[in-house]
Order: structure tokens, then C-alpha cells, then sequence
């Protein structure tokens, strides 16, 4: 069986996650999220909409989703890789390079990214919708 390991905050689930869960399930036959807790948004001075728990169970429903772990540190991934026997590792290409480091572990796969689409930008709209909604604008 090859498994595939990937990362990733995955707030607000959008079309964009799903291109990289699909395209990252097909490099193999099991799926591994390392889905960032809510302490390691804190360190990437990220702020989710959903907790950790919600965007959990949301990523757990996805198809091809096989096992959610949680992240805690940018240096796990070396222990991830051996501890989940990872034989890809594979991120968006708006990382590509960072994680060069993997391949002496496993094969390392930048996927490119679905243009105009992220959890930010959505956020963003939500608010200021609801902002013109509040002002009556
Ligand atoms: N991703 C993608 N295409 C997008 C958005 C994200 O392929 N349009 C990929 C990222 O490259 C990463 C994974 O999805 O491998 C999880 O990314 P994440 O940072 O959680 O998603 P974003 O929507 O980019 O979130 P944010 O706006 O908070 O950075």
C-alpha cells in the first residue's frame, strides 16, 4: 500500500483543497492530513474560522481523506514521514522547495495550486459582506 502524508489548515474546506485531496489520493492508496491544530495556527499567526475538532470531522467526510493527524511543530515532519511510513509527501507549489529536505525520507511532490481560490479571500468576503449588511450598504 502507498501512502501519501500532506499539511495543511484546511479552514473553510473549498474547491481548491479538494483539487490537492484528489490529485494528492490518486499519487497512492491511503491519505494522511496533517492538519494544523489550533495552537500551530497561533505560531503561524493564522486564525481559523472552524476549530481544529470542526475542521477535523469536515476533513474526515471527504472521500479521500484516510486518517487526520494533528500538527503541532514545523519539525514533526521528518518524524511524521517515518512514524505514518509516508512513501509521498506532497504540497501545493506555493511551498515548492521548502521541503526539499523530505527526500531523503520519501518521494516529495509539489502539486500546483487552483488559482483563485483560498480560505483567506473567502473569509475576507464573508466579513465584509456582512460589514455592508451591519452599515446598511
Ligand atoms: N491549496 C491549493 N489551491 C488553493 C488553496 C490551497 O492547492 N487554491 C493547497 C495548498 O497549497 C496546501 C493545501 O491546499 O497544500 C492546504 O492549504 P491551506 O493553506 O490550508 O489553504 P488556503 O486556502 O491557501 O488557506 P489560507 O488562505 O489560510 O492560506
Amino acid at each position: 500500500m502507498k501512502r501519501v502524508i500532506t499539511y495543511g489548515t484546511f479552514d473553510v474546506l473549498h474547491y481548491g483543497h479538494i483539487n490537492l485531496l484528489k490529485r494528492a489520493k490518486a499519487l497512492g492508496d491511503y491519505l494522511i492530513v496533517v492538519l494544523s491544530s489550533d495552537e500551530f495556527n497561533q505560531i503561524k499567526n493564522k486564525k481559523s474560522y472552524y476549530t481544529y475538532e470542526q475542521r477535523k470531522m469536515i476533513l474526515e467526510a471527504c472521500r479521500y481523506v484516510d486518517l487526520v493527524v494533528p500538527e503541532y511543530t514545523w519539525e514533526q515532519k521528518i518524524d511524521d514521514v517515518k512514524k505514518y511510513q509516508a512513501d509521498v509527501f506532497v504540497m501545493g507549489d506555493d511551498w515548492q522547495g521548502k521541503f526539499d529536505f523530505l527526500k531523503d525520507f520519501c518521494e516529495v511532490v509539489y502539486l500546483s495550486r487552483t488559482p483563485d481560490v483560498c480560505s483567506t479571500q473567502t473569509k475576507q468576503y464573508l466579513n465584509d459582506k456582512k460589514l455592508r449588511k451591519v452599515k446598511n450598504i
